[in-house]
Formats: structure tokens, C-alpha cells, sequence
């Protein structure tokens, strides 16, 4: 059977192309080698993780958080398996809503290995070995992306002892001590969530900044944040060795400006240093596919690669390896396909790292307008002087908003505080309309809300907040 698309892997990039091509009257399948949809994300990323980090969220608060409400309960008892049977249903859940969704759409669901044979062809292994071959107009590459490793070093990840995000979600006991290495969004992300089922989290990070490429301003008062809840740092300390040491492991690291080198030994260590583009096995170098310097299908601002015909979206092309980005893509390209003038506005991509409080952020940092030579003005407001904030006992954190100094276009937000990865939202819908801080500023806000606090950034951006 001919089919007009073929998309290759169903994470959030493939399968919502799969599903918008099928709404816009495209004949669709899509090819998974795993047993349910969803890919990295749905599976053993974004989704499990949330479940994780909200249900250990609730462990701290009922600990720490809920006794100056007036709430006296008794010390938490923690139930592991319990959480990870949560998160389990939370997966299963979602996965089969992917497939429910193909069905709605008539996508014919195949699985097994892609391989492409050449352009409008695919070969697909299932894990009985059997191999048949497809046929399409279009191939869409959408294999995403698989563990970096530490760059330079040999890690054997045996996803108990060393564990890459896969394993940091499926511990079957609270570590006593966990080295995190790298101070990026996976490594914050699981690092809180151990830290507060009870595990003591050191993170030796590279950089001299955790959360690097983040505007200056939220990364110091995160880090500030989490080491306030108990979270130790090692920066600007690059690690060489992790080594399976008794029954844990040891990680070696140096200073990066130079001088001795220390280990630390824990009983699990989290490899959390980065994702590359997952290509092996795609037979794109038969196909005469071309990949870029670093690995990622090379794409042209319509996702074709170099043969016509086939596709890349997602985490194996360049852009930041964010699900919803993908997604974004999916579409566009869905819309291409069809016929449409699919696009994605790269400046508007928003970004929220899960934690407790939340980090979120949109458009530019002060330091890319600062090295852009962009004059700008900025915009702070506290979530100490929020009403809401006060009453919820939230008051951690503040938004600031970057607008162009001479238009007053809003040009980036950055937000650290309970709720932010919602609250972003705001700015970015003000951002793909062009709007000023000024629109944003006289926009009606609910009181009382946390909301507010981006209201009165960005009243502070182009006069002078109220409530301070
Ligand atoms: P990352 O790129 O965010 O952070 C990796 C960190 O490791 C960097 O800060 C880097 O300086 C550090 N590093 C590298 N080599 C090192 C060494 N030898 N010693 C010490 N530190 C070293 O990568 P991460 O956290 O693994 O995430 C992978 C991808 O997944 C990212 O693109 C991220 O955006 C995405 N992701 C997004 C989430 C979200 O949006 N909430 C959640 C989880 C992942």
C-alpha cells in the first residue's frame, strides 16, 4: 500500500505531524520500534518525570510546606513503588491516548524498526524479524534523540548504579547520596525530585552557572533557590571519570580553570550532560541523507533534507531538543505537505524547567540582547509584593521582562516561581503578536493572581509598577 506520508517514530514530533497530515486528508502511517507511542518524551521523558517531580513536590510540602497554613499532619510516610505506580498509570495513559488518536485519524500504526531504503521507501524489522516494505510520496524523520554520554569519557550506564534520565525515573529505593552530573534541565529536574524524597544531591557542573544559555539574573537566584532546599553544587568543575566504586560509584571532576582534582562517591550517580540526534540505524548514509557537523539531519527552512522527499523534524534536527518545539514542527510541516504554509516562529519558543519553583522563559536573555548590541530595558517585579503569592506562602522568585528600548516590544520573559512554566504563556501569545510591555502592562489581570506579577514587570518595564 502507497501512503502519502511516512512518519519515522511517534514522539511528540511524529506523531503530531502524523495526526495534523491525517486532519488535512493525508493517507498516513507512522513506524515505531518501541511497543506504544509517544517516544522519549511520553515514555521515559517528559511525562513520567512530571508525575515524579509533582508527586515528590507533595512529599516535601506535606513535610515542610503545609504546617504554617495551619495543616499539622504527622511526618509523610514515603510509598516508592506507590509513586512509581503513578507514574506508571500516568504513562500507560497517556501512550494510549497516541494510539486512540491514530485511530481517530485512520493512521495505520506500524511497528518495528524504520529503515530508509531510499526516497519513498521503507523497510520495517518488528521484533519477530519480520521485514516488510512501505511505500510513501514523503518520509518524515522523527527519531529524536538518545543519551550524550559525557563528552570525552567513558561512562558504563548501567541504569542502576549509573544512571542516565531513563533510570533516575525507575530507582527502586531513595539513594542515600546522588551525584548529578551536569547542572542542565534532566540534571535539576530528577535532582530535585531524589532530593526531596529524602537523597543527599551534590551537581558538578561544567559551566560556572547552573542552567547555562538561561538569562543571568534567574540562574544566580535558582541556584540560590535550590541550594536553600539542600541541593549542593560543584561548578565550574568538569568531570573525567565515573567508575563503578563497591556497590555505587565514584566520580572524579577538576576545576575547569585547573588544579587538583576530588571525587565524591555515591550510591547512584545521573549522567545528565546533554541528548544527541538519534540516527543509528536509519540507513540515511545509503540513502545519501546529509547530517550536519554535529550529528543532526541537515534540514532547509522547509524541513527537507538534502533528498527529495524525505523529512526532519524534532530532536534530530537542530533547535533546542524540546518536545514542544517538535510538536511545532509536526505541524508545520504537516501543513506543508499538504499543500499549506506551514511555519514556526524559532523566537517564540518558551521553556520551563519543572522544578519547585518553577523557571520559565521566552524570547532573548539580557545577556544575548547585551552581546546583540540591542538597547533594551528591563522590567522586575517580585512575587514578595503579590498578594496571592503571600496568601499561598509562594512568594519565592520574580519575573522580569526585556523590551526593545526605543519600541517597547517585548523581546524576552523570564520567570522563576510557583507556577511559571503557565504564566509564560502570556508573554509569548503578547511576543507572536508584536506586542509592546505597555500592551502588557494595561491588559486587565485577575486579581488576585500570580499573574499580576508579569502585569506589574511589565508596567515596571515602561513606567513604573504599582505595588512597589
Ligand atoms: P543540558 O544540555 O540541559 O545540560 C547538560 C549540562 O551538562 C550542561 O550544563 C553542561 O555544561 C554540563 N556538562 C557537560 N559535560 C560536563 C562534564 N564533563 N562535567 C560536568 N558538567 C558537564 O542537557 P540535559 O539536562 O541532559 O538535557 C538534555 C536535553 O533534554 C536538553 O536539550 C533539554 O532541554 C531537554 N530537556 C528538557 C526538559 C524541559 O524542557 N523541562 C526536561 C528534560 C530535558
Amino acid at each position: 500500500m502507497a501512503y502519502d506520508v511516512i512518519v519515522i517514530g511517534s514522539g511528540p514530533g511524529g506523531y503530531v505531524c502524523a495526526v495534523k497530515a491525517a486532519q488535512l486528508g493525508l493517507k498516513v502511517a507512522v513506524v515505531e520500534k518501541r511497543a506504544t507511542y509517544g517516544g522519549t518524551c511520553l515514555n521515559i521523558g517528559c511525562i513520567p518525570s512530571k508525575a515524579l517531580l509533582h508527586a515528590s513536590e507533595m512529599f516535601h510540602q506535606v513535610a515542610h510546606g503545609v504546617d504554617a497554613l495551619g495543616v499539622e499532619v504527622g511526618a509523610p510516610k514515603l510509598n516508592l513503588d506507590k509513586m512509581m505506580a503513578h507514574k506508571d498509570a500516568t504513562v500507560k495513559s497517556n501512550v494510549e491516548g497516541v494510539s486512540f488518536l491514530f485511530k481517530k485519524n485512520k493512521i495505520d500504526g506500524i511497528q518495528g524498526t524504520g529503515k530508509i531504503v531510499s526516497a519513498g521507501k521503507v523497510s520495517v524489522t518488528n521484533d519477530q524479524g519480520e521485514v516488510q516494505e512501505l511505500e510513501a510520496k514523503s518520509i518524515v524523520i522523527a527519531t529524536g534523540s538518545d543519551v550524550a554520554g559525557i563528552p570525552g569519557v567513558s561512562v558504563d550506564i548501567d541504569e542502576t548504579v549509573i544512571v542516565s534520565s531513563t533510570g533516575g525515573i525507575a530507582l527502586s529505593k531513595v539513594p542515600e547520596k546522588m551525584v548529578v552530573v551536569g547542572g542542565g534541565v534532566i540534571g535539576l529536574e530528577l535532582g530535585s525530585v531524589w532530593l526531596r524524597l529524602g537523597a543527599k544531591v551534590t551537581v558538578v557542573e561544567y559551566l560556572d552557572t547552573i542552567l547555562g544559555g538561561m538569562d543571568g539574573d534567574v540562574s544566580k537566584q535558582f541556584q540560590r533557590m535550590l541550594a536553600k532546599q539542600g541541593m549542593d553544587f560543584q561548578l565550574g568543575a568538569k568531570v573525567t571519570g565515573v567508575e563503578k566504586s563497591g556497590a555505587g560509584a565514584k566520580v572524579t571532576f577538576e576545576p575547569v580553570k585547573g588544579g587538583e582534582a576530588s571525587s565524591i562517591d555515591a550510591d547512584v550517580v545521573l549522567i545528565a550532560t546533554g541528548r544527541k540526534p538519534f540516527t543509528a540505524g536509519l540507513g540515511l548514509e545509503e540513502a545519501g541523507v546529509v547530517l550536519d557537523n554535529r550529528g543532526r539531519v541537515e534540514i532547509d527552512g522547509h524541513y527537507r533534507t538534502n533528498v527529495p522527499g524525505i523529512y526532519a523534524i524534532g530532536d534530530v534536527v537542530k533547535g533546542p531538543m524540546l518536545a514542544h518545539k517538535a510538536e511545532d514542527e509536526g505541524v508545520a510541516l504537516a501543513e506543508i505537505l499538504s499543500g499549506q504554509h506551514g511555519h514556526v516562529n524559532y523566537d517564540v519558543i518558551p521553556g520551563v524547567v519543572y522544578t519547585q519553583p518553577e523557571v520559565a522563559s521566552v524570547g532573548k536573555t539580557e545577556e544575548e540582547l547585551k552581546a546583540a548590541g540591542i538597547a533594551y530595558k528591563v522590567g522586575k517585579f517580585p512575587f514578595t509584593a503579590n498578594g496571592r503569592a503571600r496568601a499561598m506562602l509562594a512568594t519565592d522568585g520574580f519575573v522580569k521582562i526585556l523590551a526593545d528600548k526605543d519600541t517597547d516590544r517585548v523581546l524576552g520573559g523570564h520567570i522563576i516561581g510557583f507556577g511559571a512554566g503557565e504564566m509564560i504563556h502570556e508573554i509569548a501569545v503578547l511576543m507572536e503578536f508584536g506586542g509592546s510591555s505597555e500592551d502588557l502592562g494595561r491588559t486587565c489581570h485577575a486579581h488576585p493572581t500570580m499573574s499580576e506579577a508579569v502585569k506589574e514587570a511589565a508596567l515596571a518595564t515602561f513606567f513604573k509598577p504599582i505595588h512597589m
